[in-house]
């Protein structure tokens, strides 16, 4: 069947053939890559234990996917236009040739460092060229890499490492964003304090700032690479050997370490970055996120090389020097498609139209948004101000977990609505349930989202703890993948995703569990309890309300809170800090000595007039102090 999709009807088509014949839907998509070896089953899945595997028996490898295979044809081409953070810095494009010989070298070095297939890798760069070089490095020679986004403290960076027994780290010297030096290799000198099992540091030398490197530890980049050649053979990996491992937050206990595998990621991950942006071979890419992030890892890392694709990489941050910077990198390198969050979008808007005066952004055919909700006012100034109208966006619905885009408006089928992911990939099987898990029929519903079948580029496992894999994603509603989030079905049949329906708030698109916040929060001398919610913040997306019980008087409250923001930073790292503080004599709780989140929360957001029931409380009279001190 041809799978291309050029109006609706098509994909109407291409999506009943997925869903009705998913294993040779996925199969046609998966003979567009090289393989080694091919499978010998499409698909073995048990959503009850929460196993998958897709491509069963092939063999494959990712970076010769993304690299090798395109060198006949065009490795001449640009593969990363690196944007550095100084606008006196030139820019550097780096071509296919050039980056399949600086990740060979460097699988190399990694080799040569002791690296053997299977063996866990923390990269912690900032964005970089060699970001990409580092994890394509690791996918050739068969390391499982765990990327820590660099703004994660030094405490979250030896939790990581040690979670997932990391024997190597790769990191640089420091990072500059906008105005601001992050010193990356003391941040990981102090995390490396308490951690067993590393036993290389790899230092990449970006800045020329002095570091301190330890003897038989650390190493550096440049005087590595020296010593090997340029020809690196690609490790055949099994399709569900373990490709890498990223944390995310849920909303209990620490950080969960999401494990993708080789074949299915690929598959799902070159397919959708094609279909989503509607990608043709001489547009220029690119995707705002870090690579600490999903993001950053499926559309700037592996989807766009998969396709052979040219990617804008920007160092720096959106506002700096001024708020026309986004605008001038989409002039400067004639963007076509180009793809951020919300957030991003809210923030620059705010500063005015005049930071789009001269910029030419005629260039861009496609624009898109991921990570959390968009709401109509950005929607609309990036449709009409950045789009001029005559872009399609496409608004992304995905997780870490899901690896790959599962809903969006695919761009040149004309369908799309303001604040509306609208419909499932070909191949994504939604389905809407109740509380009690039964289906929600029919349209103008709405209710919690989850998936029915499996999909390639889904989580295999939660790295080292398979029980909690299967509980967090496959208990809540039998024989389903549970994603979190609430939805709405409209009248159309067409798909909103409304936020999430557990303790996990998305500030900024960074998802965080209040949990994790908490316990940092509650290291604080004075505190003995607290209890971490959202609330809607008109750049952020969501901000965090802390309400906390103190055991001693606090005397200076401005300190106060500064000090506890200090501890999450630290703990957590910046991102994560509280933007109120509220201190209060007691939490409401239940009987059962449950916290009433959603009284909080409605605290949180202002809406103190409707409560709800609150006669389950031990004490009810706790809500009326806590309503009358709100910040
Ligand atoms: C959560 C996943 C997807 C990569 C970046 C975030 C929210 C994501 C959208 C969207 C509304 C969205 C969901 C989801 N989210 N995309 N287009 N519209 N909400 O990955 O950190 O794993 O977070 O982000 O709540 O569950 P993540």
């Amino acid at each position: 069947m041809d799978l291309s999709l050029k109006n609706y009807q098509d994909y109407l088509e291409v999506y009943k053939f997925s869903v009705e014949q998913p294993e040779e839907f996925w199969s046609d998509i998966a003979y567009t890559f090289s393989w080694k070896q091919p499978w010998e089953k499409v698909l073995n899945w048990d959503f009850k234990e929460a196993n998958i595997e897709w491509f069963k028996g092939a063999k494959l490898n990712l970076s010769y996917n993304c690299l090798d295979r395109h060198l006949a044809e065009s490795g001449n081409k640009t593969a990363f236009i690196f944007e550095p953070n100084d606008t006196n810095a030139e820019t550097r494009k780096i071509s296919y040739y050039e980056l399949h010989e600086m990740v060979c070298r460097f699988a190399n070095v990694l080799k040569a460092n002791g690296v053997k297939k299977g063996d866990r890798i923390c990269i912690y760069l900032p964005m970089i060229p060699e970001a990409i070089v580092a994890m394509l490095a690791c996918a050739r020679v068969g390391a499982v890499h765990s990327v820590v986004f660099a703004g994660f403290s030094a405490q979250s960076i030896s939790d990581r490492v040690n979670d997932s027994d990391c024997s190597l780290i790769i990191t640089s010297d420091g990072a500059v964003r906008g105005d601001k030096k992050i010193e990356l290799k003391k941040i990981v000198d102090e995390a490396l304090v308490s951690c067993p099992s590393i036993k290389k540091c790899i230092v990449f030398n970006s800045k020329n700032w002095e570091v301190n490197m330890i003897a038989g530890r650390d190493v550096w980049w440049h005087s590595e690479i020296k010593k090997v050649d340029s020809h690196n053979e690609p490790e055949w990996m099994d399709a569900e050997d373990p490709l890498f491992i990223l944390y995310t937050s849920g909303s209990t206990g620490k950080p969960k370490g999401v494990l993708h595998t080789c074949g299915g990621y690929m598959v799902m991950v070159g397919y959708s970055f094609k279909t989503v942006f509607n990608y043709q071979p001489h547009q220029i890419f690119w995707c705002t996120a870090d690579i600490g992030w999903v993001t950053g890892h499926s559309y700037i890392a592996f989807g766009p090389t998969l396709n052979g694709a040219t990617s804008v990489l920007y160092e720096g941050v959106p506002a700096w020097p001024d708020a026309g910077r986004y605008w001038n990198i989409i002039d400067k390198h004639q963007v076509n498609i180009f793809y951020t969050s919300p957030t991003v979008i809210r923030s620059l808007m705010a500063f005015g139209d005049t930071f789009l005066e001269g910029k030419n952004l005629s260039s861009l055919e496609v624009l898109g948004t991921v990570g959390e909700p968009i709401n109509e006012e950005a929607w609309f100034w990036y449709h009409d101000r950045i789009g001029k109208e005559h872009c399609p966006i496409v608004d992304t619905w995905w997780q870490t977990e899901t690896g790959a885009t599962m809903m969006t408006p695919i761009a040149g089928l004309g369908v799309a609505k303001p604040g509306y992911a609208m419909y499932p990939m070909p191949g994504i099987q939604l389905m809407l349930v109740n509380e009690k898990g039964d289906e929600i029929f029919g349209n103008g519903v709405e209710g919690n989202l989850c998936v029915k079948f499996p999909w390639p580029s889904m989580a295999r496992t939660v790295y080292g703890d398979h029980k909690r894999f299967q509980q967090t994603y496959f208990s809540t509603y039998k024989n389903l993948y549970f994603t979190g989030d609430g939805c709405k079905r409209d009248e159309e049949g067409f798909y909103r995703i409304t936020g999430r329906v557990d303790d996990v708030i998305n500030v900024s698109g960074h998802r965080i569990g209040t949990g994790e916040v908490e316990d940092a929060i509650n290291d604080h001398e004075c505190i003995i309890e607290s209890a971490v919610v959202g609330f809607p913040h008109d750049i952020k997306g969501q901000a965090l309300y802390a309400f906390v019980i103190c055991d001693k008087k606090v005397d200076d409250l401005e300190k106060f809170k500064i000090e506890v923001g200090k501890i999450v930073s630290e703990r957590i790292g910046p991102f994560a800090r509280p933007d109120k503080i509220q201190i209060v004599r007691a939490l409401p709780k239940t009987r059962s000595g449950k916290i009433m989140r959603r009284i909080l929360r409605k605290i949180a957001e202002g809406e103190i007039s409707n409560l709800g029931d609150v006669t389950t409380l031990i004490d009810p009279t706790v809500v009326e102090e806590i309503k009358k001190e709100a910040l």
